[in-house]
């Protein structure tokens, strides 16, 4: 028997499709990375998905997990050998507890992210975790890649938003560690070991989530900075003011500002003359009620603008005033996609220390790229740049593409020389895998290859990701 015909057999004909049928699984959402597979299929169940697992095992295929496909490391596109077990994870998606004394949320790893919000909102709860593309994006993906985006100042990572897991090992056994406990000291902590490590550790199928208090009232606002040091320093200033109330900081350059006028001119731009260098989208979530947070803003913004740490703030008076800033916000990746031929770097420094990265970066790329173009955005409260460059236009693809591993080298190696990260939220999958030997030290790769090894002695859970070869 094939293992095709195997994996027919055991989830039935409808269920497993091959390498043509999975056509669409098989690239990632940018089109760098295209594989194939001996098989794709959609388990209905933890059951079935541990079955499947062990029936890799004694063909000795990999395998390969994967969600809403919206990655930008190519975590969850296999190779192109054509050995891999595509697992998809879409019929994963119950609902499966809700426990309002508790404050959680149990839910399958297929289940969308905005399924999983929208059933938190139901309970009259709120599940924070939220990103661009949650209307797509699957928990599991973002377990899987311990998800960041714009929540996290107040909320956390998605690691810090989970308290049990439900994991599948590489050898066909359940996990059951799908504990509510905000308090367990009882040894290892396997869960945020699974969390993050991008399918290479073990499959992530269930998950038990924390829930929050719904805010009673929102205020958002666009705000103008004459400098990015002052908008470090009104981020001081509204940490100080509003205290946990402080939801969401939101960081864009004037050019990011420009690239959406132009790539999206229907959407009007809350300061149309585009004079200053820096702007953000500031949100705060008040407890108690609108007039409060209102009040709240007000104060804390009026402060700001009298000791000059911000030159100008458009509040949202509605709600779809405030919607619509976000949308702004949240197309910045989109803007880029469609100017095409942009460099990303998902970097992370100390909030202390952004100013002087940007600066010096920036000089550096012109010393060495002359006329390379800045794109600057990102969750400025975690420290977390898109620190995205453009060629200046003109240049061609080829001309684009040999530019861009010299130019990311010098960006990676500034933000490692600030003490920060080359990956902060976007995670490593296979496009910054071999990166991790430059800027991880030998002690620390060797932890992670002997964790690797201890969990997936025969490495077939997403070979090739994550963990670069022994002598990169
Ligand atoms: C964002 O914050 O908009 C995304 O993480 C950036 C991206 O998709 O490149
Ligand atoms: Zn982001």
């Amino acid at each position: 028997m094939t293992l095709f015909d195997d994996l027919q057999r055991l989830l039935g004909v409808d269920q497993v499709q091959d390498s043509a049928q999975a056509e669409a699984f098989l690239r990632d959402r940018h089109g760098r990375f295209v594989g194939r597979v001996a098989a794709a299929v959609h388990p209905r169940d933890t059951a079935e998905v541990a079955a499947v697992v062990r029936l890799c095992g004694r063909h000795a295929a990999p395998i390969v997990v994967q969600g809403g496909n919206t990655g930008l490391m190519g975590a969850a596109t296999p190779d192109a050998s054509g050995r891999a077990v595509l697992l998809l994870l879409d019929r994963l998606n119950r609902v499966r507890q809700i426990d309002t004394d508790n404050d959680t949320l149990t839910v399958e790893a297929g289940c969308i992210l905005q399924q999983v919000q929208e059933a938190a909102r139901a309970a009259g709860r709120l599940f924070p975790l939220s990103l661009g593309a949650e209307g797509s994006c699957t928990l599991g993906g973002n377990l899987g890649t311990n998800a960041g985006g714009v929540a996290v100042l107040r909320y956390g990572n998605a690691r810090e938003l989970t308290l049990g897991l439900e994991v599948v090992t590489a050898d066909g056994q359940v996990w059951d560690g799908l504990r509510g406990l905000r308090k367990d000291n009882t040894g290892y902590d396997l869960r945020d070991l699974f969390i993050g490590s991008e399918g290479t550790l073990g499959i992530i199928t269930a998950a038990t989530l924390k829930l929050f208090p719904l805010p009673a009232g929102q205020c958002t606002a666009f705000l103008a900075f004459a400098s990015l040091a002052r908008a470090v320093a009104f981020l001081s200033h509204a940490r100080r003011g509003f205290g946990a109330g402080l939801t969401a900081f939101e960081l864009l350059s004037v050019d990011c500002l420009r690239l959406l006028r132009e790539q999206f001119p229907a959407s009007p731009l809350p300061f149309p003359d585009l004079e200053q260098p820096w702007y953000a989208l500031l949100e705060l979530s008040d407890h108690q009620d609108e007039a409060h947070a209102r009040a709240l803003f007000e104060q804390v913004l009026g402060d700001a603008l009298e000791n000059d740490l911000l030159v100008d703030a458009r509040i949202a008076a509605s709600l779809a005033q405030g919607e619509a800033l976000w949308r702004l916000r949240e197309t910045m990746s989109d803007a880029q996609k469609r100017a095409g031929q942009n460099m990303k770097h998902d970097i992370s420094v100390p909030v202390s220390r952004i100013v002087e990265f940007v600066e010096s970066t920036d000089a550096l790329l012109q010393r060495h790229f002359p006329g390379v173009r800045n794109y600057t955005f990102g969750h400025l409260g975690d420290g977390n740049l898109h620190y995205n460059v453009a060629h200046a236009p003109g240049r061609s693809v080829a001309e684009h593409m040999a530019d861009y591993a010299a130019l990311s080298r010098l960006v990676h190696d500034s933000a490692h020389a600030h003490g920060g990260s080359i990956s902060a939220e976007h995670g490593i999958g296979q496009r910054k895998r071999d990166l991790l030997a430059r800027y991880k030290s030998p002690v620390e790769l060797e932890l992670m290859r002997r964790i690797k090894q201890a969990l997936d002695p025969r490495g077939l859970l997403n070979p090739g990701k994550v963990l670069p070869e022994a002598s990169a």
